[in-house]
């Protein structure tokens, strides 16, 4: 689920950067300007980098009051994103917050609000926008199993999906269930970690959900989980596979390790030059 290095791979992969003193990463999202947010499970702390700067460093944009972790992160507007953060204890998150970090007027000093407060969740995991409807994000609760739909501009939230394919299987030693989380076209694509699938539902453009989820894919759960992923624009899967790397997954389900030797991978993202990282 989280660890420092980030990679970005071409055939190999590079360290961009490391953070040396143990901070780990959970999820990022891309800025319109190529550089990465990355949310971490270090004191509520937000960083941004610029992987193309020649020696990248993760800069500080700021703790979000009261949260000790952050999880999701996705863009709502032109370089505004919601953030998922709470208190952090085992497999459950105490008053799980979406804050939105808004760098509009200042690429570098953003305004950070808090939006909505949901004290129903008890561990919230991945977070879409609606493609039609941005400011209205699904969050997946990886221990309820089910995919919150919160509007981030009055903070009214509700359960847009209760399904069995988001629950962790009964008795799971990692009892994580639906966790990263995509939007692509009218399907909502989702790992769960603990049931080791790759999957995907109908939404239609207001963010119903409708139809069966079909598997893609289904890992074998002794040597590994699927965590966050991202697709590209044929539908090939990267997923982060924490325990070896990165695995591709084509729309067919075939899947292998993309690329391994990447320790504790948590989340990708594809640069424009094309490297994933
Ligand atoms: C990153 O830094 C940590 C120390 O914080 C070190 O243990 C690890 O080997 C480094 N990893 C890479 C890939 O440089
Ligand atoms: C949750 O928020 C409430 C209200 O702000 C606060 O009183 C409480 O201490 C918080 N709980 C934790 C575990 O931080
Ligand atoms: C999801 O559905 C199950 C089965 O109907 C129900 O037991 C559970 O309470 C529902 N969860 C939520 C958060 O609504
Ligand atoms: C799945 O798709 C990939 C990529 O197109 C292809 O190489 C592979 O042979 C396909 N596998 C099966 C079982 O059809």
């Amino acid at each position: 689920m989280a660890v420092q290095p980030l990679f970005v791979l071409a055939v190999q992969s590079n360290t961009v950067f490391n953070f040396t003193s143990g901070i780990d990463i959970e999820n990022s999202e891309l800025r319109p300007n190529g550089d990465i947010l990355l949310t971490t499970f270090t004191k509520g702390r937000l960083y941004t980098l610029n992987p193309n700067q020649k020696v990248p460093k993760a800069e500080l944009i700021a703790s979000l009051s009261d949260a000790t972790a952050l999880c999701g992160i996705t863009r709502i507007a032109y370089d505004k994103y919601a953030v998922i953060g709470g208190v952090r204890g085992s497999y459950h998150y105490d008053n799980e917050t979406i804050y939105t970090v808004d760098f509009t007027n200042d690429a570098s000093n953003p305004v950070i609000k808090t939006v909505a407060h949901l004290p129903a969740a008890i561990m919230l995991n991945g977070m879409a926008a609606l493609p039609k409807q941005p400011q209205i994000v699904l969050i997946g609760d990886a221990a309820l199993g089910i995919l919150f739909r919160v509007d981030t501009t009055t903070g009214a939230y509700k359960v847009a999906f209760n399904n069995t394919a988001l629950v962790s299987p009964a008795g799971s030693s990692m009892p994580i269930g639906v966790n990263g989380l995509k939007i692509v076209g009218n399907d909502v694509f989702f790992t769960n970690s603990a049931s080791g699938i790759f999957a995907k539902v109908p939404i239609s453009d207001d963010g119903t959900l409708f139809g069966d989820v079909e598997i893609i894919a289904t890992m074998d759960t002794s040597i590994g989980d699927w965590d966050d992923f991202i697709l590209d624009s044929n539908g090939v899967a990267y997923l982060a596979q924490p325990s070896l790397g990165v695995a591709r997954l084509f729309p067919n389900g075939t899947h292998s390790i993309y690329a391994g030797g990447i320790p504790a991978a948590t989340s990708i993202q594809i640069a424009e030059n094309g490297g994933v990282g």
